[in-house]
């Protein structure tokens, strides 16, 4: 369905307001929407940060790409700029850079002191602190992330490399000390693992990259990093920073289409570590044509179907409260969005309501306007999925819960209003796929036994939100689905924040452990020196740290 409005132009920039309406009977009446007459005072019309969308990092030198370039469109409808679509070539230079860095763990980057590496981050984040705002405007044309959550993405990843700063020193402080058993003196240490190529996602093309790159990094590992699906210009804005802040081929950029520069990566053999965040079905296939596959490590962040819990006694207006930040932020295109709601059927209709009317208070428009929270799909192909998606639950037997939240789109644009559903079942397809965009499923039950079979017959296993007032009802949940999920929300919604806390999911959800600390461990292995305790390995020992002939067998202080 598409509303007969006129085209919607980031250049006009008028923004369709979804109202209340009065509820009249079960089913809510159409909200009315209309276009509000543009406020320019409401929102400053940002220009277009200049960027270079030709240029990569190779072996420490930016080097230009002279070839197909593919152009970058905002959902907003500007046009961004170009980026290069590199061929096989240019990323096998890029592979060969790092590793010339890692050189077989020889590199002045991997056998450097943790001071030399805390260093060079630290320079790093310097240069990215002083372009918060460059990078938000990017983000935010790029991607259409609401602005204010686009500064968010970017002040996060600030906060997210201090933090791996701090918990990087706090481990190597931990490992600098000699441990004795059974006749042995040992120091035990966590070393890198080789060469990582790096892929982050569209959603957070800054922030779920970095807490991929940073890591891998500051462990000592030497890194090919390729720009997500949209949000890759903004990553262009940080190349010369990457330049100046690390040695040469330590990290090295490339950016093209995924099915043609990935694979000669893989096939080579030479990628040690494989950190991806997107989709089960990718990960599988960028996986796959690895030659030794137990040499490569993969750290993941896949797919999510996170459900919302409703018991009869929770407080609803807190549980429709939550549940739409926690579907609809973003437009719901975050992997901790919640992506099924089931209800109690005591309380369906009552919690139903409640969410409606807190949907259509949502303002859908441009994602500079500060009132906005619904913004345009980064592309017409992710529309048509939803909208297909939608289509297919409605002839299974799902109800439009109002008809004004409905799931079409904005004349001329990506802006899709969300669609609202309920009597979904859990045999629908829409309840089994992770939709990953304004398209929110209601569904109800009665037996938390059937719930239960739901939740473990899924292929993903991320997190949950239960919202109930009772200890015991708590309790009964919390106990029967820790082995189904990472994360039990009691009365919020899903959410990776705190950073501190371990990010992970079960089945086809994750691998590895993505929070600070634990994302440290992932990127690198335990390594250690075991001396038998004779007087002459003592000796050797004590001169070997006094001198400070190694860098490893060091009790050098971490400053
Ligand atoms: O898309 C996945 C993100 O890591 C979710 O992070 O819960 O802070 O939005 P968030």
């Amino acid at each position: 369905m598409v509303e007969t409005l006129p085209p919607w132009k980031f250049a006009n920039r008028p923004i369709l307001r979804t109202e209340l309406s009065p509820r009249t009977n079960r089913a809510l009446a159409q909200p009315q929407h209309q276009m509000i007459t543009n406020n320019p005072s409401a929102f400053s019309s940002p220009s277009i940060p200049a960027v270079n969308g030709a240029a990569y990092l190779v072996d420490g030198e930016i080097r230009h790409w002279t070839g197909v370039m593919t152009g970058i469109e905002s959902p907003m409808q500007v046009h961004l700029g170009d980026l290069a679509s590199l061929s096989t070539p240019e990323v096998l230079a890029a592979l060969a850079a790092a590793k010339k860095a890692w050189n077989n763990g020889l590199g002045a980057w991997p056998t450097s002191h943790p001071n030399e590496r805390i260093a060079a981050m630290e320079q790093f984040v310097a240069g990215m602190r002083a372009k918060v705002k460059e990078l938000a405007t990017m983000l935010c044309f790029e991607i259409a992330k609401p602005y204010k959550d686009a500064e968010k993405e970017i002040t996060r990843t600030i906060e997210y490399i201090d933090l791996t700063i701090a918990a990087y020193k706090e481990m190597e402080e931990q490992s600098n000390v000699i441990k004795k058993a059974d006749g042995f003196m040992a120091q035990i240490r966590r070393s890198p693992l080789g060469v990582c190529l790096v892929m982050g996602p569209y959603n957070y093309p800054i922030n779920e990259t970095f807490c991929l790159l940073v890591p891998a990094l500051i462990m000592g590992n030497t890194v090919l990093i390729k720009g997500a699906r949209f949000g890759a210009l903004t990553l262009q804005l940080l190349i010369e920073d990457f330049q100046r802040s690390f040695p040469a081929g330590v990290i090295n950029t490339i950016n093209g289409k995924g099915a043609t520069i990935i694979p000669p990566l893989m096939e080579s053999g030479d990628i040690n570590v494989l950190a991806f965040i997107g989709s089960a079905a990718a990960s599988r296939r960028i996986r796959a044509p690895h030659p030794k596959p137990n040499r490569l490590r993969c750290v993941l962040g896949l797919e999510a179907k996170n459900v919302a819990i409703i018991c009869p006694d929770a407080d609803l207006d807190l549980a429709a409260a939550e549940c739409v930040a926690g579907s609809l932020s973003y437009n719901g295109q975050r992997c901790t969005a919640i992506k099924m709601i089931l209800v109690h059927g005591e309380v369906r209709e009552a919690f139903t309501q409640k969410y409606v009317e807190r949907v259509n208070k949502l303002v859908a428009g441009n994602a500079f306007d500060p009132a906005v929270s619904i913004t345009p799909m980064p592309s017409p192909e992710e529309v048509a999925r939803l909208q297909s998606l939608l289509a297919g639950a409605l002839a299974a037997g799902a109800r439009l819960v109002s008809p004004g939240l409905d799931g079409r789109t904005v004349a001329g644009s990506t802006l899709m209003i969300p669609a609202v559903i309920d009597q979904v079942t859990t045999a629908m397809e829409i309840a089994k796929v992770e939709q990953f965009g304004p398209v929110v499923p209601i569904g109800e039950w009665t037996d938390r036994m059937a719930v239960l079979d739901y939740l473990s017959n899924a292929d993903v296993g991320q997190q949950l939100a239960l919202f109930t007032a009772s200890a015991d009802v708590a309790g009964w949940w919390i106990d029967h689905t820790a082995q189904l999920q990472c994360r039990l929300n009691l009365n919020s919604q899903c959410q990776r924040g705190p950073d501190v806390f371990p990010f992970t999911g079960r089945k086809d959800s994750a691998e590895g452990t993505l929070s600070i600390s634990d994302a440290l461990r992932c990127f690198s292995i335990r390594s250690m020196v075991a001396v038998k305790k004779t007087p002459a390995n003592v000796d050797l020992a004590q001169e070997i740290l006094s001198k400070g002939t190694s860098n490893f067998f060091s009790t050098k202080v971490i400053l």
